[in-house]
């Protein structure tokens, strides 16, 4: 039976799809977002846009990656929904969220996601939820939001991707039934490795940019490479696979071969499959530095003192410091050559990561990208600093005590 439907985030990547279903379906679809006039966070106008609505599908979302921001985010937006909804009378009230983010220690984004299932779970309205894997846009999201300079940043992430309109089919057939509390998990047919997906995405979309994937420290990190984002085999799996969706979304699927080309700032353009980043151990520093120079970016290494084996916390951290720092002095370089040193000292080991003068982009997110070394390498007692050097040039250094 036809009814009205509210989607809250209806101008969104899956948002956008529910709203264009449910129309196709017959329903009375009621955009709520941010450019359609309303602001989930102040909820001011939220009553007269759910005037009649039956049933309100949250598929609004906040690009605060961090626990705090996020968590205040969902829980903010989602009482403000609960509460405009019990007033005005809807009946039905659905989420989406995310496969396998019950982590506690996970990343900061899937701890707000988990604080909305639970507002939702202790409201007053009856309520579906529905958890899905990443959608195959995600690898577009990151070409979008993660792209610094000439490099797009993808974390090591190990993902059952299902396609945005898959999700929003599933999520108009549970408007169209009863309430149902958390429902059966919703995946696509393969895993695949989200850095390979993203750059197919830019292979087959001919966007320039090159992916470099990243290993995130810690527990988030942890959870995005061993499988826990992955769906479980009571999930229910609906296709395309990203191949075939890519194919649909561009006519290639991003596997094409090509011959070697010069890209942005005159880096080789190199084509293939990514190879797999070393285990996070500095005796590995030379193979990563290899396969970033494999890759086309313009780094040396030089390794100085006795090295030795490291205790593995310390090991893990400094690995970790290095290929952050890396990643961010890349991004700055747009060709200028950069140079990544570990001294083996006698009571430390350190890291120093620098580039010539280049151009730099946003330090916002730099910062933030440091942030995640300095806590661990600061929790073993060492310090990160970084510093733009007279000539507009950018330094790294990570030093981390070692036992005697
Ligand atoms: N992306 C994935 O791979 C994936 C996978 C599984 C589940 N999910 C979940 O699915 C949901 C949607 O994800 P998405 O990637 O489709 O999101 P998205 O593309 O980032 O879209 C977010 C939507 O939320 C709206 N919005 C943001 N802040 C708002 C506010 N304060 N008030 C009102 N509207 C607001 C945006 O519109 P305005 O900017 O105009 O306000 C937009 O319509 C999220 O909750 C996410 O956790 C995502």
């Amino acid at each position: 039976m036809a009814q009205r439907i509210a989607i809250a985030g209806g101008t969104g990547t899956v948002g956008r799809l529910v709203v264009e279903i449910a129309r196709a379906h017959g329903h009375d679809a009621v955009v709520i977002s941010r450019s359609t006039g309303v602001d989930l966070v102040s909820g001011d106008g939220l009553d007269t846009v759910l005037a009649g609505v039956d049933t309100v599908i949250d598929v609004s979302n906040t690009s605060s990656m961090s626990a705090t921001a996020s968590v205040r985010h969902f829980e903010t937006t989602t009482r403000t929904l609960l509460d405009a909804e019990t007033r005005v009378g809807v009946r039905h009230h659905i989420v989406l969220s995310i496969v396998g983010i019950d982590d506690e220690k996970g990343y900061g984004y899937y701890q707000g996601k988990r604080a909305q299932e639970r507002a939702v779970a202790a409201g007053r309205v009856a309520y579906t939820i529905l958890r899905a894997t990443q959608f195959h846009e995600f690898a577009q999201q990151m070409f979008e939001r993660m792209k610094f300079g000439p490099f797009v940043l993808v974390p090591t992430m190990r993902s059952q991707p299902i396609a945005a309109r898959e999700v929003a089919a599933r999520l108009v057939e549970l408007a169209e039934g009863a309430p149902a509390g958390r429902v059966t998990d919703i995946a696509g047919p393969r895993v695949e490795r989200m850095a390979e997906l993203a750059r197919r995405y830019g292979r087959a979309a001919g966007l320039p940019g090159r992916v470099v994937e990243l290993s995130l420290p810690g527990a988030p990190g942890r959870q995005m490479r061993d499988g826990s984002l992955l769906a479980g085999t009571a999930a229910e799996v609906r296709g395309p696979s990203y191949a075939q969706w890519l194919v649909e979304q561009t006519g290639s699927d991003g596997e094409v071969k090509a011959p070697r080309g010069v890209g942005i700032g005159g880096i080789p353009i190199v084509r293939g499959p990514l190879p797999t980043p070393p285990e996070p151990s500095l005796s590995n520093a030379r193979e990563l530095v290899a396969q970033l120079r494999t890759a086309g970016m313009p780094i040396a290494l030089t390794v100085t003192g006795v090295e030795r084996p490291l205790p593995a916390a310390i090991d893990e951290a400094a690995f970790r410091a290095l290929q952050e720092a890396v990643a961010l002095v890349l991004t700055h370089t747009r060709g200028a050559d950069a140079t990544a040193t570990v001294r083996y000292l006698v009571h430390a080991v350190e890291v120093e990561v620098a580039h010539g003068p280049g151009r730099r982009t946003s330090s916002a997110d730099q910062s933030a990208e440091l942030r995640r070394s300095r806590t661990e390498v600061r929790r073993l007692g060492g310090v990160v600093s970084s510093e733009t050097t007279a000539d507009g040039g950018l330094r790294i250094v990570a030093a981390i005590p070692t036992p005697q």
